[in-house]
């Protein structure tokens, strides 16, 4: 916990509390109202955590209003650029960026643990072929605590470590599989001499007919979305890892839960829904009618891939993406493509919008990665799937972090109740 030199004074009736304030190492300071119920008998109300930091962290720090994302204090944008997905697997999960040597040795453990048990393999037959690949892995996840029962002790430093290997490595042949079965092929083993963005290729994409050669500007373009996915500080689904993981629960659970808060269309389901937002659209002359439903009080339908909790200025990742997308439709000559037209067009027309200036409202990571897989040839289904699989480091090293904490507690939110005060019990003759 940071140290505090300073305090607030809060004043009910006539009472006064004094409230440390603990100064973060860059960001706004924070009010410590651990004591406040105990001493004042109120609780604080924040629905939706608007306003309330849950943890200390030493992982990731994000300024929303300046557009600034850092790992371990290193800009995005010269991880996407300068590192790679499992060189930042590393700094998030240690704290240091990895000398050549305990890179070479990190890379050979993640690299060793990509087959899964193949009992698992009939545990993906038992699922409808029709599943979307996300309810897939929510249950898959949840089930590798079946299988991997030597590493769920997580009072056990070197368990919590071998689970957290385990889940980076098995999280895309997870996927893949999840793919591969929605779609009546064959599931395709992980490939050690291949990097970690081109296995995943090789897994979804090859077919044991014949042999499928790995794009390496695909590679590169696939290993920078699981780079700008890696982590984002206390967000819906790890604050919901932590959360499960604050009663105890094994690892493998804990990311299942985070898996399934991930899939909603407010958070890592965005991608999805903003792909199937732009075929709706279809043509460039209907995005008028889209903005306008977008800024309509009564209609509840939101513009996918725009707007941030966090951002109020440009979503850094958003800025490398799209320059990714650019590279990828470049490659690929996809430029006519109908939907990638309705996508730079609705940018354009949104970013000029008095409605989604004023509200600050930017398009996220969301708007371009969609764009990107499209172009790679990933089913829409698959977007959020891929999110999961990127975001998995940033669980575990979360996740790691909480356990470690000595302060840490099981999570328990108080509430406003606004039901009903005591009353009796009516008999149902009565009623
Ligand atoms: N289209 C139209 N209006 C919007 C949008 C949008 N995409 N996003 C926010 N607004 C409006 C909203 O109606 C509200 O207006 P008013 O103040 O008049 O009531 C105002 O902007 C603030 O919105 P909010 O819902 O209070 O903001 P929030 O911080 O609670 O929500 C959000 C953030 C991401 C859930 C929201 O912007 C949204 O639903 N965006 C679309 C979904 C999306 O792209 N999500 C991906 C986020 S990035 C990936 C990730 O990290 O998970």
């Amino acid at each position: 916990m940071a140290d505090t030199a300073k305090s607030a004074k809060l004043t009910i009736g006539e009472q006064s509390y004094d409230l440390p304030i603990y100064s973060p190492t860059v960001g706004p300071d924070v009010l410590d109202i651990r004591k406040l119920y105990g001493q004042a008998g109120v609780f604080t109300y924040d629905p939706g955590f608007t306003s309330t930091a849950s943890c200390d962290s030493t992982i990731t720090f994000i300024d929303g209003d300046e557009g600034i994302l850092l790992h371990r204090g290193y800009p995005i944008d010269q991880l996407a650029s300068k590192s790679h997905y499992l060189e930042v697997c590393y700094l998030l999960m240690y704290g240091e960026l990895p000398t050549a040597a305990e890179l070479e040795e990190f890379e050979n453990t993640i690299t060793r643990h990509t087959m899964i048990h193949e009992q698992m393999h009939n545990f993906f037959r038992g699922f409808r072929r029709d599943a979307h690949p996300m309810a897939t892995m929510v249950g898959v996840v949840g089930a590798m605590s079946a299988f991997y029962h030597d590493s769920t002790d997580i009072s056990d430093p070197r368990q919590r470590e071998i689970a957290s290997h385990r889940l980076i490595a098995k999280m895309p042949t997870i996927a893949a599989m999840a793919y591969k079965y929605s779609i009546g092929q064959p599931f395709v083993y992980p490939r050690n001499d291949l990097d970690y963005a081109a296995n995943f290729l090789h897994m979804c994409f090859s077919v044991p007919a014949e042999k499928y050669e790995v794009n390496p500007i695909l590679a590169r373009a696939m290993d920078r979305i699981f780079t700008l996915h890696a982590d984002h500080e206390q967000n819906a689904s790890t604050s919901t890892v932590r959360l499960a993981s604050s009663s105890g629960a094994n690892p493998f659970a804990c990311i299942a839960a985070g898996i399934a808060c991930l899939w909603g269309p407010a958070h890592g389901g965005a991608n999805q829904a903003c792909l199937e937002m732009l075929k709706e659209i279809g043509s460039v002359d209907r995005i008028p009618e889209f903005i306008a439903r977008a800024k309509d009080k009564n209609d509840p339908f939101r513009l996918m891939g725009f707007g941030h909790r966090v951002y109020k200025n440009r979503d850094p990742r958003a800025t490398v993406m799209k320059q990714s997308a650019d590279e990828v439709l470049d490659l690929l000559g996809v430029e006519n493509n109908p939907i990638l037209q309705v996508a730079k067009e609705l940018e354009k027309q949104a970013l000029e919008d008095p409605y989604f200036i004023d509200k600050k409202l930017f398009p996220n990571v969301d708007f371009y990665s969609g764009i990107i897989l499209e172009a790679m040839g990933f089913p829409t289904s698959m977007f959020t799937p891929i999110f999961a699989l990127s975001r998995t480091v940033g669980w575990v090293s979360q996740w790691k972090e909480q356990l470690a904490d000595p302060q840490h507690k099981i999570g328990r939110p108080r509430q406003l109740y606004l039901g009903s005060a005591l009353r009796d019990y009516t008999d149902i003759e009565s009623r």
